[in-house]
């Protein structure tokens, strides 16, 4: 079979490596005897793992003292019920709407919390609501937003500097791939099939004064889940042990910085190469705000996007058909996406459009 050059906007490619270690893993883990599969969660391997995950995330992602790790179930589409349960009624919530998953955010946030304020937007007006004069947001005491919205492609990795304290942050379709600090943030969490691993886990960060006490049921008891260590109830062990794979990975690859250079260079790369060709290909995002993690364009000549679609798969290349709802090409590149994959890509890309040129 000819090789695949996955570029999927998730779940999403795994290095290699990774993968080595699971198939190893799955047929026995390390001296017990059996099969990952099988580990439980009250077992010292699995205590180990949730350890090693701890000090991991503190090293990648800087933690201050105050921020709690959680790794609950449910995907990022939980949180939409979680974070409201979980915000004093009185509190005044918002949302800063700037694509699809941050909309469907708002639309479950008001079912529970009808006191929310939702601010919409497109993404060449983003830079409005940065501006210093702009004191919109202090109307709200905690605001959500989603930094990398997968499927129009647009991404806002400024978040510190905008003027407001308590962020409640959607990272999952870019967390680990960027340097940012926890200053204005309140709460942060991400669906791990992207950057970070495989479906089945949600990794949260929750500051101590985001924490308050409800008497809700356990699994919506966002205070009690942070006590309990990962462990409230049988947690998805095996996403758990590919997360702790994947942040080793991370690691020893050179840490977010490592990811952050890798992603600025090769967005740029073909964001620029999109523009030079701006009588064939259209990238419809503001400048500022475009995803280094998802790149979304379209062909001008709209049978043009399934004939190129069709044209990479000969070639290995899959997953690079736009969101159904946008159509147009989406090519996502992730942390697992190397410099060798990359240049394949580009090497495809610029003979079809020299060919298309002629
Ligand atoms: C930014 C963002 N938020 C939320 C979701 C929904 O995630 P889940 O399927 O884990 O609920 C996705 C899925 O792609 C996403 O990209």
């Amino acid at each position: 079979m000819n090789k695949i050059y996955n570029f999927s906007p998730g779940p999403s490619k795994l290095p290699q490596s990774v993968i080595d270690k699971v198939e190893k893993s799955i047929n026995r883990y390390k001296l017990t005897g059996k099969s990952i599969l099988e580990i439980s969660h009250r077992s010292i391997e699995f205590d180990e793992i949730l350890n090693e995950i701890n000090s991991n995330f503190l090293d990648l992602f800087d933690l201050p003292q105050d921020v709690n790790i959680l790794l609950l179930q449910g995907g990022a589409t939980f949180q939409n019920s979680l974070i409201p349960m979980n915000i004093d009624r009185s509190s005044k919530l918002g949302c800063f709407v700037t694509g699809t998953w941050g909309k469907k955010t708002s639309e479950d946030f008001v079912k529970i919390f009808t006191n929310l304020e939702i601010i919409e937007t497109k993404s060449n007006a983003i830079g409005q609501y940065f501006h210093k004069e702009y004191t919109g947001f202090q109307n709200t005491d905690y605001l959500h937003m989603t930094s990398n919205e997968t499927i129009e492609g647009i991404q806002i990795q400024d978040f510190n500097s905008m003027n407001h304290k308590n962020l409640i942050i959607d990272m999952s379709s870019d967390l680990g791939s960027y340097k940012f600090n926890f200053d204005n943030l309140s709460y942060v969490y991400a669906g791990a099939q992207k950057n970070m691993g495989i479906p089945g886990v949600t990794i949260c960060f929750a500051k101590d004064n985001f924490l308050i006490e409800t008497d809700n049921p356990k699994y919506l008891n966002l205070n009690l889940l942070a006590k309990s260590n990962s462990t409230l109830n049988t947690p998805p062990t095996f996403s758990i042990y590919v997360l702790n794979l994947v942040t080793n990975w991370m690691i020893e690859m050179g840490g977010i910085d490592y990811f952050q250079n890798k992603s600025n260079k090769q967005s740029k790369e073909i964001y620029d190469f999109i523009d030079e060709n701006s009588d064939i290909l259209s990238c419809s995002v503001d400048k500022k705000y475009r995803s280094k993690s998802n790149i979304v364009f379209t062909f001008l000549k709209d049978q043009q996007n399934k004939e190129f679609v069709d044209a990479a798969k000969n070639f290995g290349i899959i997953g690079i058909n736009g969101h159904r709802s946008v159509g147009g090409i989406r090519v996502s590149l992730f942390n697992s996406v190397d410099e060798d994959m990359f240049k394949i890509f580009m090497k495809f890309f610029k003979k079809y459009i020299s060919e298309l040129s002629n």
